[in-house]
């Protein structure tokens, strides 16, 4: 795995500025690695950098790019240290091999009122529990893109956790965002926040609906996608970082190429599917039950888990 020392940002490198930084990113060299297999004279040509000045951050890019190798039984070690965060119900958690991991990101996709907002209440109470009550004892970063947080959700299922329902509330850090630009800088600029407030769960909900409403039409694709990579590249990154777990919500759409079975397809196209390291489907059935499908998983068999949507929370 890449690892890099002194050098971070493309700043750091020699040469680059914050200018040529951010066209840089705009081009997709958006990391000190990108940049040490890079040509020099493909970036100098990109961004209009000297050929000698490109070779200069290369050839840094390069020094501060090393390669660790790890071990099976060193990975084995790395995955046993992961935490999890409980969802409240057995059966989901033992779908999900123990509950929600860190160092992941988990996706649940569904039609409307299928749960998925409600399990993110549920999952930001339970990540300020202790260890041994299903907890990893943080805060939480609630990206809200769709204004649907209620505070008075996480009171009650807070009171139902024997938790202090404001000191609770307090805990979670919500950002409210309306564009695509916001809900980027939420992430891109939250180092800081989980370093100091200890977060260990940060929900994104819901992933795409921002993107879907700016990016309009065939030919706003691309650039979408690309921006939708980068934004999931860096909740990843924190995900490693800070041995914290994500939680991001999906829409869906009717996938007219599935003639038979069940049509219902998360958007968000490939980039969504490769970055979510965990799938779940979520099916309202009848009343406050829901049906949760494990669809995408690399250590779990696929399955399905039944909950209940109640006043206080997620129950079995
Ligand atoms: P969209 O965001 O619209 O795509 O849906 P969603 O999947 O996020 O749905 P959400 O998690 O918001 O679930 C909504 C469902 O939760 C509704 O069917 C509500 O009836 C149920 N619900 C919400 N609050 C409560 C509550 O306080 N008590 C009970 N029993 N059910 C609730
Ligand atoms: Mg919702």
């Amino acid at each position: 795995m890449p690892k890099e020392k002194s050098i971070k940002e493309l700043e750091d490198l020699p040469g680059i500025g914050p200018t040529t930084a951010e066209k840089l990113k705009e081009n997709g060299y958006d990391s000190v690695e990108k940049i040490a297999v890079a040509s020099p004279h493909e970036l100098s040509e990109l961004v209009g950098l000297s050929v000698d000045n490109a070779k200069k951050a290369v050839e840094a890019a390069r020094q501060a790019t090393t390669l660790e190798y790890s071990t099976g039984s060193d990975l084995y070690n790395k995955r046993k240290a992961l935490g999890r965060i409980s969802t409240n119900a057995k059966t989901l958690d033992d779908l999900l091999g123990g509950g929600l991991e860190t160092n992941a990101i988990t996706e649940a996709y569904g039609k409307f009122a299928s749960g998925k907002t409600q399990l993110s209440f549920q999952l930001s109470v339970n990540a300020q529990l202790p260890l041994d009550k299903g907890g990893l004892a943080g805060a939480v970063l609630f990206i809200d893109t769709e204004g649907t947080f209620r505070p008075e959700r996480i009171e009650s299922i807070a009171k139902a956790k024997e938790l202090d329902p404001e000191q609770a509330m307090n805990n979670i850090k919500v950002v409210r965002t309306v564009t695509t630009e916001q809900q980027i800088l939420s992430i891109e600029r939250a180092d800081k926040l989980v370093r100091d407030e200890n977060i260990k769960l940060i929900v994104v909900d819901s992933m795409m609906s921002l993107f879907r409403s700016e990016f309009i039409g065939r030919g706003a694709l691309g650039e979408r996608q690309q921006k939708l990579n980068s934004h999931i590249h860096k909740l990843q990154a924190l995900a490693d970082t800070y041995n914290l777990a994500v939680y991001v919500t999906n829409q869906v759409m009717d996938n007219p190429a599935i003639l038979f079975g069940d049509p219902t397809t998360p958007v968000g196209g490939n980039i969504m599917a490769h970055a979510a390291t965990t799938r779940l489907y979520m099916r309202k059935s009848k009343e406050e039950k829901r049906i949760i499908r494990l669809v995408d998983s690399p250590n779990m068999p696929e399955g399905e888990a039944v909950i209940k949507i109640t006043t206080n929370g997620i129950r079995d």
